[in-house]
């Protein structure tokens, strides 16, 4: 994937339309979780267990699952498969990916290189296609042992339902809507820098993105005004060209849905600080990075996930409202904390209901860390060490002497 990096990359940013640059970074993140779950496939241990008697052994052993199916996304097309490849090959498992009818070629061409690495055949296998066939054939299939979807919360529903009839082993990655909590006495510099990383990166179509952002009164204002400064500065366009910061939408419904909870939000009294708008190119849907102030939680924006280049801010007095509404939704997949106050941090994130939290951090993803949520935002994690057992079967063998 290295030495290949720069082809993949450009045909990831023609695929989806993310930025060349977001691509490239996605190849190191992608090729990350192959690296370290090399690495981890090492320590899938075993224990033993003192018995209660004389005359018996107790071991406990790890088993791949089996035979995995995985559903992934348009959004990340390369290390949404190798999230789950990683730890699937190194417990031992064989894997059948069925990539999102948007970028199927980022994931054909990841299952060569996995040819070209000498994995031998039939071992890693790609199916493209019908997702409703192939994710029926999926689920039913007693040869499967195991499906692992990323993807939104109504399409995991109807995995699980089905998956149900064979009591399918699952792991759910599904949708947000990440808080962002900026206190009185963050770092303004920080917090800006972060939240822009969080909001606008991967072309702003991100599950773990900032949805809202809740900023205390004393800063309000403040950082209004520094982050539409830095906003103001990306630039709109064709993902291949140079200096662009955000691509275009993944297609016209996903540019509806963001101008529709744009306008939900203005005609409901919010303030557009920056952008508020979009156009259309030849069938390309651009969106302008868009600041929304004087939000409140009766607007859709701010319980329905936009996917779209949009940050409604939204003042609030004390810490305790900044929790109460960051927890106020069924998701439960990242929130953000911005706060230099290090008793406050600790208090914010243990209260906040969300499987990732980043403290003065908005990219919080890495290989050999946990990602997942809580609530409707999915079952079980990926990376790190959970990631793996997430692939593994735990027997446990008793002996009698
Ligand atoms: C996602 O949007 O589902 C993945 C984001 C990440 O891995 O950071």
């Amino acid at each position: 994937m290295m030495e290949k990096a720069d082809e993949i990359a450009e045909l990831m940013t023609s695929e989806m339309g993310k930025p060349l640059v977001e691509s490239k970074g996605e190849v190191q993140y992608a090729a990350s979780f192959i690296k370290w779950y090399a690495e981890e496939g090492k320590r899938v241990y075993g224990r033993t267990i003192p018995a209660h008697v004389d005359n018996k052994r107790m071991l406990v052993t790890k088993q791949p699952i089996g035979v995995v199916g995985a559903i992934t996304p348009w959004n990340f097309p390369a290390a949404m498969i190798t999230r789950k490849l990683g730890p699937a090959l190194a417990a031992g498992c064989t894997f059948i990916v069925k990539p999102p009818n948007q970028t199927p070629l980022t994931a054909i061409m990841l299952i060569e290189l996995c040819e070209q690495a000498g994995i031998p055949k039939g071992v890693v296998n790609l199916v493209s296609g019908n997702s409703s066939e192939i994710g029926e054939e999926l689920l039913t299939n007693s040869h499967v042992s195991k499906i692992t979807f990323t993807g939104s919360t109504e399409v995991g529903r109807e995995l699980i339902k089905e998956g149900a009839s064979q009591v399918m082993k699952m792991s759910m990655e599904l949708g947000g809507h990440a808080p962002i909590i900026v206190m009185d006495d963050a770092d303004v510099e920080k917090a800006v820098n972060g939240i822009l990383a969080s909001k606008f990166r991967n072309g702003v179509q991100t599950c773990i993105c900032g949805n809202r952002i809740y900023v205390q009164e004393g800063i309000h204002d403040e950082f209004v005004e520094k982050f539409a400064a830095a906003a103001s500065s990306l630039k709109v366009g064709n993902g291949l060209d140079e200096g662009i910061n955000i691509g275009p939408i993944i297609d016209k419904a996903g540019y509806e849905k963001i101008d529709s909870h744009v306008q939900n939000a203005v005609s409901k009294g919010a303030k557009v600080v920056l952008g508020g708008y979009g156009k259309a190119e030849n069938h390309t849907y651009f969106y302008e990075p868009t600041i929304l102030t004087d939000v409140h939680p009766d607007m859709v924006i701010m319980h329905e996930e936009t996917f779209g280049p949009v940050a409604p801010i939204q003042k609030v007095k004390t810490e305790e409202e900044a929790i109460e509404f960051a927890n106020q939704t069924e998701y439960g997949l990242a929130a953000y904390v911005f706060t230099e106050n290090y008793s406050r941090g600790i208090r914010i994130a243990e209260r906040l209901n969300y499987g990732i939290v980043g403290w003065n951090d908005g990219v919080p993803s890495a290989a050999q860390v946990p990602f997942g949520g809580m609530k409707q935002s999915g079952i079980g994690r990926e990376g790190g060490s959970e990631g793996l057992e997430a692939y593994l079967e735990t027997k446990y063998i008793s002996i009698g002497l």
